[in-house]
């Protein structure tokens, strides 16, 4: 892209991002430094494994191209690009800055060549058809359900045909037990998020769920697969 239509592409991203009803997180550093604390203590690693079990759900393929929205600060993503390799690419997009920017220091320290946009599921900024797959990792729950809507339309947009989604979610308060119901307030019914997906028009739906281990205040979640037709 020209440099000058370039600029005026990450003015509007910008402008998307300050607009957006979604729950925009900050922090960079200090949020990959809390999630290593509370999976180290009180999670008995199961953010990690969270995490590995999302891009295993996607079966990436050498050469692919790869969107993760909501990308935060791009742990996923680097996973993404490791298992795609130098022929595939990957893009991250969130609305925070500060995650950007440690998103980019990551990429830039492993010398993985991911592209880390700000931008916003509700207008995803690529062409039609763009992806091969896309992944969307604990961020349903920051999203209002109008939004939810709108963000899987423009999902199933850029996705090619075949293409494949991959949902991960902590499991819903209410569906908790014990110190993983007091942990962490947000979360989805994994259910509700399935027939979201469905209603967007994506086929083969499929859930499936992590419990918490015994003796841990990790939340448990949900993952949802789906194919574009
Ligand atoms: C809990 S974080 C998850 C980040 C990352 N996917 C992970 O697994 O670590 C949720 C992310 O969703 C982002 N977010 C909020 N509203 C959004 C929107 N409208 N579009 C895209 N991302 C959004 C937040 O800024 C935040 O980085």
């Amino acid at each position: 892209m020209h440099s000058f239509a370039r600029h005026l592409h990450s003015e509007a991203s910008e402008a998307q991002a300050k607009e957006t009803k979604g729950l925009v997180l900050k922090g960079g550093w200090r949020y990959d430094l809390m999630g290593w604390f509370c999976d180290t203590f009180l999670f008995r690693g199961k953010f990690r494994e969270l995490g590995q079990r999302t891009v295993n759900l996607a079966r990436l393929q050498p050469g692919e191209q790869v969107l993760d929205v909501g990308c935060g600060t791009g742990t996923l993503a680097l996973e993404a690009a490791h298992r795609v390799g130098r022929a595939g690419r990957v893009v991250g997009v969130d609305p925070g800055k500060e995650q950007i920017a440690h998103a980019r220091a990551k990429a830039a320290r492993r010398n993985a060549p991911i592209e880390f946009q700000i931008g916003v599921i509700e207008q995803l900024p690529f062409p039609d058809q763009s992806f091969d797959v896309v992944f969307s990792t604990l961020m349903m729950h920051h999203l209002p359900t109008p939004l939810k809507r709108q963000g899987l339309t423009e999902i199933a947009r850029v996705l090619k045909p075949g293409g494949r989604l991959v949902i991960a979610d902590f499991k819903h308060k209410q569906e908790r037990q014990g110190q993983a119901a007091r942990f962490h307030a947000g979360g989805s019914r994994i259910p509700d998020l399935e027939a979201l997906v469905s209603d967007a028009g994506f086929q083969q739906v499929e859930m499936e769920e992590m419990q918490p281990p015994r003796f841990s205040a990790f939340p448990g979640a949900g993952f949802v697969r789906a194919y574009k037709s």
